[in-house]
């Protein structure tokens, strides 16, 4: 086709087909696959719609996309290599794409969208604070999941992870370990006193993370706040009488970085089976006293539990997201199949601009 035919020839449509729900529909220009799904009113998981949450992962089977930011960020790199794309951050090059959304299995309750009022906030280091929400009704989650929560100042919700062990009957208070963002709209806004005595939306639970089942010997991870979401499966696997050995690796820059260790020795010293606490620092003075582990905690898995059968071992990491690409690689390295490691990135938005 010359130039001038092909600049005004009508534009391809663009059709989605997904799996399993047998919906095809087509992508409007200028649209995500997630959008145009949604407007078609299918049911496509999602939540944050800014790639960031990774809810809307999907496996693409036929066809290519684009990606308005880079999938790299929230996904594996072995997921990426496997053919998963995130919906929402996903517009069709090709007349045809084929995707397949995995169901989740969890049985976990619906979100459900409260009232929130901020009633403590708590110092556990220079940059996290325990923050105490009491909502208008109890909220029931499984040990592992986030809320969303939503200031009215912000444009949209952040995710949040659930420090405590939730309740049979549901949580009236519940309590998120917050850590400072510099630049950060929702963290800025809290860490500077202004959400005291403040309506906050609060939505959920949400997401996929959580203690599967079984006996098999499990290595935890956690960085910065990233300690939450594991306390609080942690606790709830004791208070269950779970019986499998547990590494818990704490990652953190200096020991004024570590936190909550009462809390964890508690679990360690109750748990019905062998358990390891081991925090590792990564920029503890070199003169300092700490006789503990030092350097990169993804490089202590072995170290934590050694002798183990790795080919059954699982894995459990939340925190930031490069420690978590690094704990998948060092899990791996190890022997751990890569459909044992489970884990929450605490990404944010501060990746959109990387995108050309
Ligand atoms: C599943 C999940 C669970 C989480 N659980 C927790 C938890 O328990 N505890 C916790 O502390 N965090 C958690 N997070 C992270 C949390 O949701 C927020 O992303 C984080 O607190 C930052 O929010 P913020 O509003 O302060 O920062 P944001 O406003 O999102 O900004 C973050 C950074 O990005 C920069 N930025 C913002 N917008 C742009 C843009 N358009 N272009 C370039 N840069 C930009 C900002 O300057 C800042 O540096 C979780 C995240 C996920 C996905
Ligand atoms: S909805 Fe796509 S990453 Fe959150």
């Amino acid at each position: 086709m010359g130039l001038f035919k092909s600049l005004f020839a009508p534009k391809e449509a663009k059709f989605v087909e997904v799996a399993p729900f047998g919906a095809r529909y087509e992508v409007p220009s200028g649209q995500t696959m997630l959008e145009a799904a949604l407007a078609n009113g299918i049911p496509f998981p999602h939540n944050c719609t800014v790639g960031t949450c990774g809810s809307c992962k999907c496996k693409l089977k036929a066809g290519r996309v684009s990606a308005l930011s880079d999938f790299g960020y929230t996904l594996s790199q072995q997921e990426i290599a496997a053919g998963f794309i995130l919906a929402c951050q996903a517009i069709p090059k090709d007349p045809l794409t084929q995707v397949e959304v995995e169901i989740q299995a969890l049985d976990a309750p619906p979100p459900e969208k409260f009232t929130g009022k901020l009633v403590d906030t708590q110092t556990l280091t220079h940059d996290i604070v325990r923050i105490t929400v009491e909502l208008d009704r109890p909220i029931k989650f499984i040990a592992g999941q986030y809320a969303n929560l939503k200031s009215p100042n912000i444009n949209r919700a952040r995710n949040y992870s659930f420090a405590d062990a939730p309740d049979r009957e549901g949580l009236a208070s519940v309590n998120f370990f917050i850590r400072k963002v510099p630049g950060g709209a929702f963290t800025e806004e809290l860490f500077a006193g202004r959400l005291k005595d403040i309506a906050l939306d609060v939505e959920g639970p949400h997401g996929a993370f959580h203690l599967h089942a079984g006996t098999a010997p499990m290595i935890c991870i956690a960085g910065g706040s990233g300690l939450a979401p594991l306390l609080s499966l942690l606790e709830a696997g004791r208070q269950d009488r779970v019986k499998r050995p547990c590494a818990f690796l704490f990652g953190a820059r200096t020991q004024a970085d570590l936190y909550a260790l009462e809390q964890i020795q508690a679990i360690a010293s109750s748990w019905a089976d062998k358990f390891v606490l081991m925090p590792v620092l990564s920029h503890e003075p070199a003169d300092s006293a700490w006789t503990g582990a030092r350097g990169l905690v993804t490089q202590f898995i072995t170290d934590a539990m050694p002798g183990i059968d790795w080919s059954n071992a699982e894995g459990y990491m939340c925190g930031p997201p490069g420690m978590i690409d690094a704990g998948i690689a060092s899990m791996t390295e190890t022997g751990m199949r890569l459909d044992k490691i489970f884990y929450d990135k605490f990404t944010d938005e501060s990746h959109i601009s990387k995108m050309p």
